[in-house]
């Protein structure tokens, strides 16, 4: 991808963010741009994490920054390829939103805590063990790699209570169809 490409947000109930996303298999130039352009798409949208398919990109690969503060770069985590090697603590329940469901939030049961096996944008390994909010924002973003999205994963109150908000999203694309 180019450096200064434009990226937009892929909203629900768009089919494309039910897609299984493929496996990333070129590290290279392209790849680090297609980083810098997410991680401006996340700061831009006041997100936390985006995974690509969010962007429209068919690919492995998320970008998370738990601060959402673009001069905080240390906080910047970028996980090609990721996959969860196990879960554990106590399932937790904590109010989540999504990029792709703008103003809709919900409570959603994770455990706390998860191991994560994945690639940096170089290719090299990594291994991580996480627990809390990061460890949350990871199992949320690497459900869209599966093309599991924050309305599969809410209570049939919050589904309720989200209703006309999520009506609006669905009209929203119909009309733009
Ligand atoms: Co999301």
């Amino acid at each position: 991808m180019p450096a200064d490409l434009e990226l937009n947000l892929t909203l629900y109930p768009s089919p494309f963010l039910r897609r299984v996303a493929p496996v990333v298999k070129t590290f290279d130039e392209g790849l680090k741009n297609t980083v810098t352009n997410m991680l401006e798409v996340m700061y831009k949208n006041g997100g936390v994490g985006l995974a690509a398919p969010q962007v429209g990109l068919d690919l492995r690969l998320l970008v998370i920054n738990e601060t959402g503060d673009r001069e905080k770069t240390e906080g910047e985590l970028v996980l090609v390829n990721p996959t969860i090697t196990s879960r554990k603590g106590e399932n937790t329940l904590h109010e989540e939103g999504c990029l792709s469901f703008p103003d809709i939030y919900a409570e959603v049961s994770r455990p706390d805590a998860c191991t994560v096996k994945a690639q940096d944008v170089t290719g090299a390994a990594l291994n991580l063990e996480l627990t809390g909010f990061l460890s949350r924002i990871v199992q949320h973003e690497l459900d869209h790699l599966e093309g599991i999205l924050l309305v599969d994963r809410m209570s049939a109150g919050d589904k309720l209570r989200n209703r006309a908000a999520l009506q609006e999203l669905v009209d929203t694309y119909k009309q733009g169809l």
